[in-house]
């Protein structure tokens, strides 16, 4: 439990380096990137340079908020992917070099598969964590996913989304409604004080366990658009109920999947992980289902709903646990993730 650990998470538009003892998280520095705000999305390009510019201040910051020097570092995880490929190649190129001089091994880790591990992450306030096998619904700006954790990196897909991730189904909104980028908080704020079923919005019909959310994108805009005919300060007028309309019915199309996927595998621990389980109202939701369903429920702290490093570094201790050592001439993925 001694291993120092450093984890490097550069896949988006955040740039995130953490100290681990073991599980226990000694720093998570995370730099975001305002840049992208004025272009309502991440561009590539710019996020690469600004990992660029933070990724060696932000390790400082880990290293020297952790109280340890970089000769006592046993290892060096890192997101391979899947994410933007320069953004990646950031963290990836940083990492090599890093542990070649250091002469310590380096760790991959899949992002997807990192957002669930955050909760292994402890410190004095959190020693409670799930016990195998559990269910993660995973949702981000990316990936929206129901996935049986049988253990550290034995995960099942049972289900997933064919079309926009619920991140997207904010970030789409925000956008729809003027909001700035990333969506997700500013409809989550706006949100508590709207009226939830002011709007309804259609909803999916999509077998099994998969999610769509590109229908409601569309019943959106056909509101906002029809009512925007009639008076052009329908936005405005209507923001906060819009909001939070939206983000229910977003929490239930989530939570109606979780609900029968826990009733299929007979799983009654049940995590959130990703961005948008910052998302208050996902937090009510799960917390009234496990009530409900007698679910042992586990939603990660803000700092680690949303990209951060610590996921990576805990994650990153399990595989240094086994011996799993990448390999210096790896190349990170975009696209690839966990089941494939
Ligand atoms: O996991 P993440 O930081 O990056 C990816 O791996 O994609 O997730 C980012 C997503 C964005 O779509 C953002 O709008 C959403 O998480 N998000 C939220 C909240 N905070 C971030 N969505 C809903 N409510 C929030 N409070
Ligand atoms: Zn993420």
């Amino acid at each position: 439990m001694n291993e120092y650990i450093l984890g490097i998470e550069s896949s988006c538009d955040d740039t995130s380096a953490a100290v681990l003892q073991g599980t226990r998280v000694l720093s998570n520095v995370i730099a975001g990137q305002k840049v992208h705000e004025q272009y309502g999305g991440v561009v590539p390009e710019l996020a690469s340079r600004a990992h660029q510019q933070n990724i060696i201040p932000v390790i400082d910051a880990a290293l020297k908020t952790a109280k340890i020097e970089k000769n006592q570092l046993s290892a060096i995880a890192f997101t391979r992917g899947p994410g933007l490929l320069g953004s990646l190649l950031v963290g990836t190129s940083f990492a090599k070099a890093f542990a070649q001089t250091l002469d310590i091994p380096m760790v991959e880790i899949d992002h997807m598969n990192a957002h669930i591990l955050v909760h292994f992450a402890t410190d004095e306030t959190h020693t409670e964590v799930p016990d195998f096998p559990f269910l993660c619904l995973t949702v981000s700006g990316g990936h929206t996913q129901i996935v049986v954790v049988k253990d550290y990196f034995d995960m099942e897909v049972i289900g997933k989304t064919i079309d926009d991730a619920a991140g997207e189904a904010f970030d789409k909104t925000a956008k729809i409604l003027g909001l700035p980028y990333p969506g997700g908080p500013v409809i989550d704020k706006l949100a508590k004080i709207g009226n939830p079923e002011a709007f309804s919005f259609a909803k999916p019909q999509i077998p099994d366990l998969d999610y769509s959310f590109s229908g409601l994108k569309t019943s959106i805009l056909y509101t906002v658009r029809d009512n925007l005919k009639t008076n052009p300060n329908f936005i405005e007028e209507n923001k906060a109920d819009l909001c939070a309309s939206v983000q229910k019915t977003i929490i239930d199309i989530l939570m109606n999947k979780l609900v029968k996927a826990s009733k299929q595998t007979g799983i009654k621990t049940v995590a959130i992980a990703g961005g948008v389980s910052a998302n208050s109202g996902l937090h009510d939701a799960m917390l009234a289902l496990g009530e409900k369903y007698h679910w042992k429920v586990f939603i990660p702290r803000l700092s680690y709903s949303t990209d951060n490093a610590a996921m990576v570094a805990v994650a990153g201790y399990f595989k240094f646990l086994k011996g799993e050592f990448a390999s210096q001439d790896l190349v990170p993925y975009a696209r690839q993730s966990l089941n494939q």
